[in-house]
């Protein structure tokens, strides 16, 4: 499976992108996230991104295609990878048809969530609050005033790759004001009808996926039954949850070998 996620920030392309990492055992190419990571490690991308981001704007598209055409290049992204958030201009989209020529890849389809502009603004405003709330760092860019320049910036330089993508038969939209599951369930129909889904792949990372919640459903139980106990219930539910993620990890990297590689490790040289 070899897709992009085309939409607005807040459109929901990295939760549908999770989503199908999870149900497929490919990989999520971010170039935000990949980005961010970059910042938050003072490399010299980071360095040269973190006031364009911070005030909206886009990076580079040399930055952004080198970070790509490398990440390509690692053995987990052989079987499939999801791009969020790339390509963003005409350029950048060029120049991945490029590398795919190059690596003798084919795109299977380029999904574009559509979202009421109006409802944009609450989404982020509710992500930031939810990051606030887990007391992690809320991002940069999630501000009222940032968010109006990302989408004039995404009207400017990324709505035209809808006509690029239509116009190469590519482009499938997906009404992205439908609820979190519906737009997975429509984008899985989609890809489903497109034969872009590796069923054998999919079968294992959903029963993987099965295991952990069994585990986390079966262990609070035994937690409840009396005071002293809870504590050492619990610790055997973490346990639990644990071997079972480790063995859905596992499951994955069997169905699509070479996954097993961290993106961590990239994202740290960028
Ligand atoms: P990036 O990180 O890509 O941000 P973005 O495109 O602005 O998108 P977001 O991450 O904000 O939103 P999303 O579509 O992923 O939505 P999410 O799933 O989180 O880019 C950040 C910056 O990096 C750019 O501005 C630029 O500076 C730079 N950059 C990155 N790539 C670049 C490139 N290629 N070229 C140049 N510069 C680049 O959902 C949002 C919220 O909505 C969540 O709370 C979620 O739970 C909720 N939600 C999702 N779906 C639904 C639904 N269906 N119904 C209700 N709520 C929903
Ligand atoms: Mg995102």
């Amino acid at each position: 499976m070899r897709i992009i996620l085309l939409g607005p920030p807040g459109s929901g392309k990295g939760t549908q992108a999770q989503r199908l990492v999870q149900r497929n055992g490919v990989v999520q190419l971010s170039t935000g996230e990949m980005l961010r990571a970059a910042v938050a490690a003072e490399t010299p991308i980071g360095l040269k991104a973190k006031d364009i981001m911070a005030s909206g704007g886009l990076v580079p598209d040399d930055v952004v295609v080198g970070i790509i055409s490398d990440r390509i290049e690692q053995p987990d992204a052989r079987r499939g990878f999801i791009l969020d958030g790339f390509p963003r201009t005409v350029p950048q989209a060029e120049a991945l048809d490029d590398l795919l020529k190059h690596k003798h890849m084919k795109l299977d389809a380029v999904i574009e969530l559509r979202v009421n502009e109006s409802a944009l603004l609450q989404r982020v405003e509710t992500r930031a609050a939810e990051t606030r709330a887990r007391g992690e760092d809320v991002r940069i860019d999630d501000t009222p005033e940032v968010l109006i320049k990302r989408l004039a910036a995404y009207r400017a330089q990324t709505e035209p790759l809808i006509h690029y993508y239509s116009e190469r038969r590519k482009l499938v939209t997906v009404d992205g004001m439908m609820t979190i599951e519906e737009v997975t369930r429509e984008i899985g129909r989609i890809l489903h009808a497109l034969g872009a889904v590796d069923s054998k792949a999919s079968k294992k990372a959903h029963s993987a996926k099965r295991a952990v919640k069994k585990a986390a459903q079966s262990a609070p139980k035994s937690a409840s039954r009396g005071r002293p106990a809870a504590k050492k219930a619990a610790k055997g539910a973490r346990k639990a949850v644990k071997a079972a993620s480790k063995a859905a990890r596992k499951g994955a990297r069997k169905a699509v070998p070479g996954a097993a590689k961290k993106v961590t490790k990239k994202r740290a040289k960028a």
